[in-house]
């Protein structure tokens, strides 16, 4: 891909949980076309060989490290995988995420309890690991998937819209304290996109509401998120920090 200068990765280093699929292999696949080394995180081997054979197609250098989230003691080790295969960590997307429809008097608080671990805690968990390793090098982009449940109540999904809500207030939070040290923290909300977490959805009525409720009317795909995550990881965006860009066709403006 031919960009301008101002949106070029080349040479940069990029981690993205949750990279094996969805909207995370949509932004690595970006990152890669864009000229970043990444490495993409996640729990799934055979999900995580295969998209790493896309990521090596484009040329990029790339590395799958099988990590769950939801593992603290397994955080730091894996970033520090990253760095001594690729480089220096530049970027760091923290997209892996689930979703339990459960409602607030059914379910376990386990649930709940997996849900915040992995949408919201280990996000604070590898942004301050990410950070630490960012702030002497005085350099560095971090970018938080929230979602449309970010701004809105869920009738079922509370662990879900409580955790994506929290998300936006720590990158504010994180992109506070981090801009001095020119570390840039946003947060990208994708709308309703194509990928295996909204894949059931379509069977439901609901799937028709969504449609009507999106200006654009229909939902999006992993690759039309990677254009708004490469623009947050690239020096386009050195003076951009503490947004929330949305890239949902417009559901979150109606
Ligand atoms: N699709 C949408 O409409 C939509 C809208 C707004 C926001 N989002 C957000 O976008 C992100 C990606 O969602 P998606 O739609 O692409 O879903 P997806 O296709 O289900 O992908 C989720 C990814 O997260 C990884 N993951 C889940 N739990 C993990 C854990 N404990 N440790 C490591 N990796 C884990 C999965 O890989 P493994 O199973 O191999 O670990 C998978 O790669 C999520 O944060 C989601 O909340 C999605």
């Amino acid at each position: 891909m031919s960009a301008p200068a101002t949106f070029d990765l080349s040479g940069r280093v990029a981690a993205v949980t949750g990279g094996n699929g969805g909207i995370g292999l949509g932004i690595a696949r970006g990152f890669a076309e864009a000229g970043a080394a990444v490495a993409i995180l996640a729990r799934n081997e055979a999900k995580n060989r295969a998209a790493l054979a896309q990521l090596n197609a484009f040329g990029a250098r790339a590395l799958a490290v099988r990590l769950d989230v939801t593992d603290r003691a397994a955080l730091a080790p894996a970033l520090a995988e990253v760095e001594r295969a690729l480089g220096p960590l530049e970027i760091l997307v923290n997209n892996a995420g689930l979703a339990r429809a459960v409602g607030a008097t059914r379910g376990e608080l386990e649930d709940w309890d997996r849900v915040l671990e992995t949408n919201l805690n280990a996000a604070f968990i590898l942004a301050r690991l990410a950070a630490r390793a960012m702030l002497p090098r005085r350099r560095g982009k971090i970018i938080n998937i929230g979602s449309e449940y970010s701004l809105f109540g869920n009738p079922l999904a509370h662990s879900y819209a409580a955790s994506k809500g929290a998300l936006i207030q720590l990158t504010k939070s994180l992109a506070v304290e981090l801009a001095p040290h020119n570390i840039q923290v946003n947060a990208l909300v994708p709308g309703w996109i194509e990928s295996d977490m909204t894949a059931p959805m379509k069977s439901r009525p609901f799937y028709q509401e969504v449609l009507r409720r999106t200006p654009a009317g229909r939902l999006g795909t992993p690759a039309e998120c990677a254009g708004a995550a490469i623009f947050l990881a690239s020096p386009a965006a050195d003076f951009v920090t503490g947004a929330t860009l949305f890239v949902d066709g417009g559901y979150s403006i109606k």
